[in-house]
C-alpha cells in the first residue's frame, strides 16, 4: 500500500495548477446516460473515484474515450472525455460498485427517466456517517416512480409513459439528491419545481451542461429549481469547473507553511466563505488572471472559528484541512461540522503530530501550538488525509501517511504539486 512521505518545514513558492472539480465530474458523467448522443466532457481530472465511474458507466453501456491529454507549462494535464450511450445495455447497478462510491448511486436518476426503471444497489454506509438515501427515494417518488427495496437493491419504476413534474420540496439540503432529481425531471413529463434544493456551483455546472444538451432548468444557484421536461436530450461540450476544495485545500497549505503560490485555473468566487476565514487567519490572497494569489506567513496564524453549512457556507469538504491550520494558530479555535456526524477522524490523526483539540459533539475546540512534531499517522478519508498533509508540511521532521489511496480519491497528483512548489513530500510505493 503507498505511502506519503513528507519532510516539514520548508515554505510553499510557485503555481500550483487547479484540477477540474471531482463533485462536478462524477454527475456530468451520469448525465452521458441521459442521451444516445455524444457528451464531451473537458478538464477531467485523473482520480481513482472517476476510474470507478468510468467502469461503471462502461457496464450500463456507455462508449468511453479519452483523448486530448494536455500538457500545461506548469505541469498539469487534464483529459477530455467522449462518452457515448446509443442504448443502456444494463439498468442495474451492482453492490461491489456503488459501495466503492457513494456518487455512483446517482445513476439511478438517468436510468430511471431514460429506460423507465432502476435497480441500484443502496451504497452502504461509510466512514463519515450513515449518509442515508431518504431524499432520493421520496423526490424519486413525488415523480411518480415507484421506489421499493428490495434485498439491498431500490427497485425504481417510472409510470407508464415515463416520470411526471411536480413541486418537491427537499427537508434537506443534498447536493446528490438534488443532481438526481434535476436529472430525473429533465426528462419528466411537465414542469417540476425543486425547493430547498442544493446551491453548490457543481449543482449549476451540472444545470449548465444539461441546457446545454437541451435540458429547460432555471434557478441553479438558488434554493429552487425550475425545471421543464424534454422529450430527449441531444450531445453537448462542456468544461468542467474547477476544483473549489483542491484550490481551498492548497491554499490553507500555504497559509500554514507560509510562502507565495499563485493558484492557476480557478476562481476565487467559487469559494469566498473559505477565502473569508483564511483571509481573517492571516493569509493574504487575491485574485488574479485566471486564478488566486496566496501569500502565507506561518507562524503569524490567527484563530478563526468556522462552523460547516451547505453552500455558501464554509463547505464540510474544507473543514479536516482547516482544523489542520488552526493547529498552529496562535490561540483558540473551535471548529463545528453540522453536515455529516461522523467527520472527525482525523482529530486523533492531528494529536499524534502534537495537535491539542478536544472534542464536545459536534464542535472541536483547538488549542494553537508552537511546533507540531513529524510522526506516522493513518488517512482515514478523503479530506481528512490532506488535513494530514497540511500538517505535515509544516511539521519538524517526517509524517508518514499510511492508506493513501484516500487521497488519489480526490487530489490530482497531490505530491508533484506540492514538490514543485518546494515541499519535500514523496510517494513511497508497496
Ligand atoms: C456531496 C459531495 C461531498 C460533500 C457533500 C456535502 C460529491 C461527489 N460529494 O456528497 O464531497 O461532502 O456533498 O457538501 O459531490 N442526506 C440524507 N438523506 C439523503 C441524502 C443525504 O439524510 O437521502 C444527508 C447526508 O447524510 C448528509 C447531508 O444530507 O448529512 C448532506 O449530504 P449530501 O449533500 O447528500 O452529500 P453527497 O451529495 O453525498
Amino acid at each position: 500500500m503507498d505511502r506519503i512521505r513528507i519532510v516539514g518545514g520548508n515554505t510553499l513558492n510557485g503555481i500550483i495548477p487547479i484540477s477540474g472539480a471531482k463533485n462536478a465530474a462524477l454527475p456530468l458523467m451520469i448525465a452521458s446516460l441521459m442521451t444516445s448522443d455524444t457528451l464531451t466532457l473537458e478538464n477531467v481530472p485523473h482520480l481513482a473515484d472517476v476510474e470507478l465511474l468510468l467502469r461503471i458507466l462502461g457496464n450500463h453501456g456507455v462508449d468511453i474515450s479519452v483523448n486530448g491529454r494536455r500538457e500545461r507549462q506548469s505541469g498539469s494535464y487534464a483529459r477530455t472525455i467522449h462518452f457515448t450511450c446509443r442504448t443502456i445495455v444494463d439498468t442495474t447497478a451492482p453492490y461491489d460498485l456503488v459501495s466503492k462510491m457513494r456518487a455512483s448511486f446517482w445513476v439511478i436518476g438517468p436510468l430511471l427517466a431514460r429506460e423507465g426503471r432502476a435497480r441500484v444497489s443502496l451504497p452502504g454506509g461509510c466512514a463519515i456517517g450513515t449518509r442515508p438515501v431518504d431524499l432520493f427515494i421520496d423526490g424519486l417518488r413525488a415523480l411518480g416512480a415507484s421506489m421499493e427495496i428490495d434485498s439491498g437493491y431500490i427497485e425504481a419504476t417510472a409510470p407508464k409513459g415515463g416520470l411526471i413534474g411536480a413541486s418537491y420540496t427537499f427537508p434537506k439540503v443534498s447536493v446528490g439528491a438534488t443532481h438526481v432529481m434535476m436529472m430525473a425531471a429533465a426528462l419528466a413529463r411537465g414542469a417540476t419545481t425543486i425547493h430547498n434544493a442544493a446551491r453548490e456551483p457543481e449543482v449549476v455546472d451540472l444545470a449548465n451542461c444539461l441546457n446545454a444538451m437541451g435540458a429547460k432548468i432555471s434557478g441553479a444557484g438558488t434554493a429552487t429549481l425550475t425545471i421543464e421536461g424534454v422529450t430527449s436530450l441531444s450531445g453537448a461540450r462542456h468544461r468542467v469547473l474547477p476544483d473549489r476544495i483542491e484550490t481551498g485545500t492548497y491554499a490553507m497549505a500555504v497559509a500554514m507553511t507560509g510562502g507565495n503560490v499563485t493558484l492557476e485555473d480557478t476562481d476565487i468566487a467559487l469559494l469566498d466563505t473559505a477565502i473569508e476565514a483564511l483571509r481573517r487567519a492571516g493569509a493574504e490572497i487575491s485574485p488574479v488572471d485566471g486564478g488566486i494569489r496566496i501569500i502565507g506567513h506561518g507562524d503569524a496564524i490567527r484563530p478563526v472559528d468556522i462552523v460547516t453549512e451547505p453552500f455558501p457556507g464554509f463547505p464540510t469538504d474544507l473543514q479536516a484541512q482547516f482544523m489542520g491550520l488552526m493547529t498552529r494558530a496562535r490561540g483558540v479555535a473551535h471548529v463545528t461540522e453540522t453536515i455529516f456526524e461522523n467527520r472527525f477522524m482525523h482529530v486523533q490523526e492531528l494529536a499524534r503530530l502534537g495537535a491539542k483539540i478536544t472534542l464536545n459533539g459536534q464542535t472541536a475546540r483547538i488549542e494553537g501550538v508552537p511546533t507540531l512534531r513529524g510522526a506516522p499517522v493513518m488517512a482515514t478519508d478523503l479530506r481528512a488525509s490532506v488535513s494530514l498533509v497540511i500538517a505535515g508540511l509544516a511539521a519538524e521532521g517526517e509524517t508518514l501517511v499510511n492508506r493513501v489511496y484516500h487521497l488519489d480519491r480526490g487530489f490530482e497528483r497531490l505530491e508533484e504539486k506540492l514538490t514543485r512548489c518546494g515541499a519535500i513530500v514523496e510517494r513511497i510505493s508497496g
